[in-house]
């Protein structure tokens, strides 16, 4: 039996150490974390993050051997394993600013881990997303003390997606577990290969070198965040032309080579990874003296940026270039839907610019209440949440459509339509509703990548 620690009990630390817990009762899990609040919530059936299934995995272990804790000195004493989870947002100052990774809260937890270990051997795995080579730095805080502990530094990122974290832990693509080159290197990925062992078949655990590991996941989501502003970019050409995007994503997926998945246009990637994660790549890559490869990646922020913007101007633009004082209704505030995160969503940006434009902006979410409610607290001009879509819409000159929660394919467009201006307008960020149909209703629609269906 092992006592494993897991610091940070975030989207990450939280959902798979509860995963771990349930397919490994022999072993007891501690998720730690500063912030009492999300201890306490993840201690009762409120937790502190939403995630379908997640709550039935967590309250068949917890208790058993699924324990949270804010005793972070006591759980590091204790453990033989200790995973790593804390966040690493952009670093906001000093060099690298805007592009690097802030690693303050990281480097505190290395030197916690220092001072409290007491365990003869103890793996440290490396569960958040960091830039290449901070395994190599973990080691060398790690062997600078007087410890008696002799610690070996795994590298183990997390794959999961938002709003799937259960499915995605229960069956993921493939599980990485990157061991330092010596004896006890190896040793300690297998252990942790092992852990994963217990419920996922041994060809989809891979066991690699510990900078192959780091930077694949930095590549998985640089090149999944690539395929997004790819499909996002012909959007644009697509609305100057007579092309259909929907037409083009689906005749290019069936290509096996480039495969159906991310092609999906949109009013621009969000979330805590991808933008981030890009941005660190493209930092390294300047740091080790490749400007064009770094250039390469940067780019694929731009189109992003670019196409949150586009989606923009052509609300202003089909406002006759004026939004002073009218309404404009968000349909959805998360990054994505299934989720109640709101960190780096388009929707942070395109409130922004509607309100530096002095629009009036009414935010409507169905899960994500607090997190949004938070966001437009810092945000000056006439904004606010609204908790009903059709009381968020009254009166609105236009809806724009942000996030595609399947609610706001169920909702009365003919009902929200009588209580609109007119001529009423839908921009549709997603390519989520019936364009024809809302069209037939009365709508002017304006999808993404293909011709608006105007009455104008
Ligand atoms: C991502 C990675 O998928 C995951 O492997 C990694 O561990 C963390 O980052 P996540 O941020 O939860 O996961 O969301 P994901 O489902 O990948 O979507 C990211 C963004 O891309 C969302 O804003 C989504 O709406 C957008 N997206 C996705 C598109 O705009 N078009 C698509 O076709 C797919």
């Amino acid at each position: 039996m092992s006592q494993i620690t897991c610091i940070g009990a975030g989207y990450v630390g939280g959902p798979t150490m509860a995963m771990l817990a349930l397919h490994c009762p022999e072993h007891n899990f501690t998720v730690v974390d500063i912030n009492e609040e999300r201890i306490q919530r993840w201690s009762s059936d409120n937790l502190p993050i939403y995630e379908p299934g997640l709550l039935e995995v967590v309250q068949q272990a917890r208790g058993r051997n699924l324990f949270f804790s804010n005793d972070i000195p006591t759980a590091i004493q204790q453990a033989d394993i200790i995973f790593v989870a804390v966040n690493t947002p952009t670093k906001a100052f000093g060099e690298g600013a805007g592009k690097a990774a802030d690693l303050q809260y990281w480097e505190k937890t290395a030197r916690d881990i220092l001072t409290h270990a007491r365990q003869p051997e103890v793996i440290v795995v490396e569960k958040s997303t960091l830039p290449v080579r901070t395994a190599e730095a973990m080691s060398r805080i790690l062997s600078s003390g007087s410890s008696h502990s002799q610690f070996s530094v795994v590298s183990n990122p997390e794959f999961l997606a938002e709003g799937t974290a259960i499915p995605d832990l229960q069956e993921p693509d493939r599980v990485l577990v990157g061991g330092e080159e010596n004896v006890f290197g190896r040793r300690a990925a297998r252990t942790i290969a092992d852990l994963y062992g217990h419920w996922i078949v041994k060809d989809r655990i891979l066991l690699t070198n510990v900078w192959s590991s780091e930077l694949s996941k930095l590549v998985a989501n640089a090149m999944l965040a690539q395929r997004i502003s790819s499909i996002n970019s012909i959007s644009a050409l697509c609305e100057r032309t007579q092309a259909n995007i929907g037409e083009i994503s689906r005749a290019i997926g069936m290509d096996r080579r480039i495969g159906p998945h991310f092609l999906q246009a949109s009013i621009g990637f969000g979330g805590s990874c991808f933008r981030k994660d890009i941005l660190h790549l493209s930092y390294l890559c300047e740091y080790y003296g490749l400007p064009e490869v770094a250039d390469y990646w940067a780019s694929v922020v731009r189109i992003n940026e670019f196409q949150t913007d586009r989606f923009f101007k052509n609300i202003l633009k089909q406002q006759f270039n004026t939004l002073a004082g009218k309404k404009i209704t968000l349909f959805g505030f998360a990054f994505k839907p299934d989720t109640g995160d709101t960190r780096d969503s388009p929707a942070i940006s395109l409130c922004r610019k509607l309100l530096s434009e002095h629009a009036q902006v009414r935010v409507h979410d169905p899960r994500a209440r607090e997190e949004t409610e938070h966001d437009l607290a810092s945000m000056e001009g006439d904004i606010a949440f609204v908790e009903d879509p059709y009381e968020a819409a009254y009166g609105a000159h236009a809806v724009a459509l942000v996030t595609q929660w399947q609610q706001y394919r169920d909702l009365d467009y003919g009902h929200i339509l009588e209580n609109m201006m007119r001529p009423a307008y839908l921009f549709d960020g997603r390519n989520h509703l019936d364009h024809q149909y809302l069209f037939n209703l009365g709508y002017n629609v304006f999808p993404l990548g293909s011709a608006p269906l105007t009455h104008l």
